[in-house]
Order: C-alpha cells, then sequence, then structure tokens
C-alpha cells in the first residue's frame, strides 16, 4: 500500500451535495427584449444529486468525474468556478479553491445539473472560507449565475417566476416517483428557447391559474392528478430539435406512466410513476426498448443544496 504524502492530502475538504429538478410544468411567455423569456414554473427537487469537494488552492481550478464528466467543461465557463469566483469577490477572500464535480445528474439534460453544481460550489466556498454569506446573499449570487440556480439551494417544491429565479415555496404532501430515460447527447437551453420562438408566439401575460389544479395535485399528495397535469411548453421545441424524443415519451405512457413530460429543456424525459416498484418497472421498459442511453430513478421533492462532510 502506497501512502498519501501528508503534504499533499488537503487541509481541509467541504463536501455539498446538491439536487437536480424536475419542472412539472413549465409556461413559456414571449421574449423579453433582455433576451430572456419570462416563465412560470413549478420545480420539484428529485433526488439525483450533484456533489461538489471544495478544497484549498491557491488559484482556482475544477474537475469532475462520473457519468458525462467528459462533456463538463473545467474552463472559466463553468458555473461551478464562476459561482466559488462570486463568493470570493463578494466576501472578499483572497484564497483560491479547488471544485472537484461528482457528476449524479445528467450533463446538458434539462434538470439542471450545472445549476446545481453552482448552487452546491456557493454553499461549499461559504463553508470552507467562513465567509458566512446570508441565504438572501447567497440566492443574490445564485440568481447572478443562472436561472436554475436559485432553485438548486432552496430545492423542495418551488413556483418559479421571471427566468425562473424568483422562487415561492409551494406546498407538497408525500413523496412523489420518477423514472427518467437520460440521452448521451445534450440539448442547448438557448437553443431550445430559440426553436420555441419559431414554432410559438405567445401572446399576453403568463396565465397561472392553469396550475391550480397541479397545485392541488402537490397539496393532496395524488400523483395520478399530478401525473395529468404534468405540462411543458418548451417539449415541442426539445423534440423538433431531437424527434427521437417521441419514442421514450411513447414507452412511459405505455409502461402506466400517470404522466410522461420532457425535463425543462431537455433533452431528458421525465415520467412519474405509481410507485418506487412501478418507476423500476418504466425504467426496465425504457432500457428494454433502447430509447435511452441511461435509466435513472428517483423520488421528489428533496432538500436543496446541503453540507454533507466537511473534514
Ligand atoms: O439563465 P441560463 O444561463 O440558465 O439560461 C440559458 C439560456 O436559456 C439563456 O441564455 C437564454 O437564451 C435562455 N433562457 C431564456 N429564458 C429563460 C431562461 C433561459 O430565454 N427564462
Amino acid at each position: 500500500m502506497t501512502l498519501t504524502p501528508l503534504e499533499d492530502l488537503p487541509e481541509r475538504a467541504v463536501r455539498v451535495r446538491a439536487p437536480g429538478k424536475v419542472n412539472l410544468s413549465l409556461r413559456v411567455g414571449a421574449r423579453a427584449s433582455d433576451g430572456y423569456h419570462p416563465l412560470s414554473t413549478v420545480f420539484q427537487a428529485v433526488s439525483i444529486y450533484e456533489e461538489v469537494v471544495a478544497t484549498p488552492a491557491d488559484d482556482f481550478g475544477v474537475s469532475a468525474s462520473g457519468p458525462q464528466s467528459d462533456a463538463v467543461p473545467t474552463d472559466e465557463s463553468n458555473l461551478a468556478l464562476r459561482a466559488a469566483r462570486a463568493v470570493a469577490e463578494r466576501a472578499g477572500v483572497d484564497d483560491g479553491v479547488h471544485l472537484h464535480l461528482v457528476k449524479g445528474v445528467p450533463v446538458a439534460g434539462g434538470m439542471a445539473g450545472g445549476s446545481a453544481d453552482a448552487a452546491a460550489a456557493l454553499v461549499a466556498c461559504d463553508a470552507l472560507w467562513g465567509t458566512g454569506l446570508s441565504r438572501d446573499e447567497l440566492l443574490e449570487l445564485a440568481a447572478g449565475l443562472g436561472s436554475d440556480v436559485p432553485f438548486s439551494l432552496v430545492g423542495h417544491t418551488a413556483v418559479g417566476q421571471g427566468r425562473g429565479h424568483l422562487l415561492t415555496p409551494a406546498l407538497s404532501r408525500g413523496e412523489f416517483h420518477w423514472a427518467f430515460a437520460v440521452q448521451d447527447r445534450g440539448l442547448s437551453t438557448a437553443a431550445v428557447y430559440r426553436a420555441f420562438d419559431e414554432i410559438r408566439h405567445p401572446d399576453g401575460p403568463l396565465d397561472d391559474d392553469q396550475d391550480v389544479p397541479l397545485m392541488q395535485a402537490l397539496l393532496a399528495g395524488d400523483p395520478a392528478a399530478l401525473g395529468a397535469a404534468l405540462h411543458n411548453d418548451l417539449e415541442a421545441a426539445a423534440i423538433e430539435l431531437d424527434p427521437g424524443l417521441t419514442e421514450p415519451l411513447a414507452v412511459a405512457t405505455d409502461a402506466g406512466a400517470l404522466g410522461v413530460v420532457v425535463s425543462g429543456s431537455g433533452p431528458t424525459v421525465a415520467a412519474l410513476a405509481r410507485s418506487r416498484k412501478h418507476a423500476l418497472a418504466v425504467a426496465a421498459a425504457f432500457t428494454a426498448s433502447g430509447v435511452a442511453d441511461r435509466v435513472l430513478t428517483a423520488t421528489g421533492p428533496v432538500a436543496g443544496a446541503r453540507v454533507v462532510a466537511s473534514e
């Protein structure tokens, strides 16, 4: 056995995990002058996690492991790295940090994996450097990094407005069971919104009332009613860019899913199941029919970004 020399061991490490999400409903208005689309969305955090291990370093760096980690940028465009720099700048910290990302959430899959990395990095750097940023400060930094980053911090169930970053917690009872059909090929969120602009020309303000049955289903903990209420305005645009997505949608329906929807901007397809066992059966149907590169099962809702170990 080779022993790691003492000086090579990280002095301290903070490990944070943050969940991916499903948009139970995603309603999209017309592109605004700032280039973004106004949203009315209901997020649910699910038990598929990103883990970020932050260790002290002289400079800022990032590495990644896990499925699809080759597709994660490790240059300055990396959202977790930008989150670390944002904490250092806000708190006046001169130190660097190395972030190691353990990918669990599909990359460019419409489940906010990159946003979860950023949320986890905010919490990890705040803990590592003892900067003691308030929840509101972290949320403000999160919103500056990306539309889905605030929700990865908060977790559970929330209604998102604005770009999706203005959050109101929503009441939800019980546990919901999901099966996900994951593709190796990602979809660019910006490209899906562009395709949306070509297909749809929404007029008038977003109508939040359309999600009343969905909110009632959450409150009642009623999976059948939730399944019937799942909705995604970006689904047609995602299918336009990736026509093969109709296959996992059909397979999940045939396997008795209570509802099935493209997750966010895709290409992951999320199927709501009756139970944990049924979620495994839907996942098996995805695998058997060859319509997914990888399958995952999960439950929701779960908590947002949390320190899991500090050593
Ligand atoms: O905010 P984020 O960087 O995650 O968004 C990625 C891209 O998705 C944006 O550059 C924009 O083109 C598009 N987008 C949008 N409207 C939103 C959220 C994102 O048009 N509400």
